[in-house]
């Protein structure tokens, strides 16, 4: 079966009353992503994806982008009535759809792809779990030959169904075409006097034979409905997400404590210590030691780099540098190789050159820093004059003193060398000296002769 013979339906269009958000539920975030971007993703190598939604739609929209379809459920009378109306709305002309819930973001590609391997001579597959405390969840009843009876839900179940563990994943794969015949024939005859989705299984399988297939890992099967229950899957994506660095060869000091969103690259030999979030778009080289305390989003960390404490955001620093403690990268920050940011150091928007170093306590915005420079202790680039932002540019070989402020625009040419405490307002030639500072003036005896006063006044 090749891929484009599938639709993936994505039901999204509850509110999640129990979350009590503002937010539509399948927005609530597991490991950096939105509950329905990880289905999104799940389903991606299986088909294209169309979205229902309904509350918040245009929030979801937001979100999403153009990146999916869309089918509208403007009113919720249960999961039958969702596909229905986007049978009605999105032109479906693959083989086979494949429909799943927008809050279980634990589901992986891999079952999706097994589930719809197992559509050979079946109407219609559903993925069931093993679960020890089913409540909630609608019941797989089976014939007594093991094969495919019906799903009853919780509020419909009798005393004796609600004792089966097999549950309902709410994953399935149908034909098209039998799934939009079915749709047409269900009703809301039923506890919740809601379309049931489920019941479309009943109805196929007076022709044809539905098959089962039961999760190895119930936990794919987690849907989403409180906060409780989200922090329960963030735990154990979080799990999940760092066992598989560890598997790479990624030491992670204490895995209970380091948080990595989805979708991060880690080099082999690298060491976390514990306290590190790592934001998704990340990737770390290899041989990095990240102490605690940093803040990671969607920056890229050479290989042999050292960071520590440190907030790192839409940045780039090259290999064997070290930043840190308590250095804030900000968006279009890219430093060099070898170089060193060190301690309150803050850089935006700024290159840093190879060999670079920013040691301690300065400000760089807005400028380009070339290679082997030393940027002294509390060098603030002035690049806000009030109204506008200015660039400075810094040659290689650059000295900047101690305490020194560039007043940009300002360039400072290859080898400059600026005396501690200069306010640089001019373009420094190649290899010249700038002392910008009032000259020092000295009165020999003059303290002492103070002191002496205050001695008489006793
Ligand atoms: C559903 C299944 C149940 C299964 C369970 C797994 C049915 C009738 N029942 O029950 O067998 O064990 O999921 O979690 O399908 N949705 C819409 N529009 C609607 C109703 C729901 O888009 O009108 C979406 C929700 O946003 C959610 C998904 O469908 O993402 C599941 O809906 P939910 O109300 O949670 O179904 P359950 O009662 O849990
Ligand atoms: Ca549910």
């Amino acid at each position: 079966m090749e891929n484009k013979d599938f639709t993936c339906v994505i039901l999204a269009a509850g509110q999640g009353t129990r979350m009590k958000s503002d937010m539509p539920k399948v927005l609530h975030k597991v490991c950096g992503l939105a509950l329905v971007e990880h289905v999104i993703q799940a389903c991606r190598s299986i088909g294209e994806p169309v979205v229902i939604i309904g509350n918040g739609s245009e929030k979801v929209k937001a979100l999403l982008g153009d990146g999916v379809s869309y089918a509208l459920q403007a009113e919720r009378k249960g999961t039958g009535h969702a596909v229905m109306e986007c049978f009605a709305q999105a032109e479906i002309n693959t083989e086979y759809t494949l429909v799943c819930a927008g809050d279980m973001p634990l589901i992986t590609g891999a079952s999706l792809e097994k589930l719809c391997a197992c559509m050979e001579g079946k109407g219609a597959c559903v993925l069931s779990a093993s679960m020890e405390d089913p409540f909630g969840y609608g019941r797989i009843i089976r014939n007594a030959d093991g094969t495919f009876k019906k799903i009853v839900e919780q509020k419909d179940a009798t005393a004796e169904e609600a004792l089966v563990n097999e549950v309902n994943t709410s994953v399935y794969v149908f034909k098209t075409k039998l799934l939009a015949d079915a749709l047409k024939r269900i009703t809301p005859a039923n506890a919740q006097g809601e379309y049931y989705l489920t019941d479309c299984l009943e109805i196929i399988n007076r022709t044809e034979p539905i098959g089962v297939m039961c999760l190895e890992d119930a936990t794919e099967a987690f849907g989403i409905n409180d906060r409780i229950q989200l922090a329960e899957a963030a735990a154990i994506m979080q799990r999940k997400i760092n066992n598989m660095h560890m598997r790479n060869g990624v030491t992670l000091v204490d895995p209970c404590n380091t948080y990595i969103e989805a979708g991060v690259e880690i080099g082999s030999d690298t060491v976390i210590y514990p306290g590190s979030y790592i934001g998704k778009g990340s990737k770390i080289g290899k041989n990095c030691i990240l102490m605690g305390g940093n803040r990671f989003d969607n920056a890229v960390v050479g290989d042999g780099c050292t960071v520590e404490a440190s907030v790192l955001l839409n940045c780039k620093v090259g290999d064997g540098t070290t930043v840190g403690p308590n250095a804030y990268l900000r968006p279009k920050a890219v430093i060099g190789n070898n170089a060193r940011i060190g301690d309150f150091v803050e850089i935006k928007n700024a290159t840093i050159g190879d060999g670079s170093k920013v040691s301690h306590l300065s400000y760089v915005g807005d400028a380009t820093v070339g290679k082997k420079c030393n940027i002294g202790c509390g060098t603030v680039f002035v690049n806000y004059d009030g109204k506008h932002k200015h660039r400075s540019v810094v040659g290689d070989n650059v000295f900047v003193g101690s305490n020194s402020n560039l007043i940009a625009p300002v360039e400072l040419k290859d080898g400059a060398y600026i005396a501690a405490g200069s306010t640089v307002t001019r373009d420094i030639p190649s290899g010249s000296l700038c002392v910008a500072r009032s000259r020092e003036y000295i009165k020999e005896g003059w303290a002492d002769e103070l002191r002496r006063s205050w001695e008489r006044e006793k």
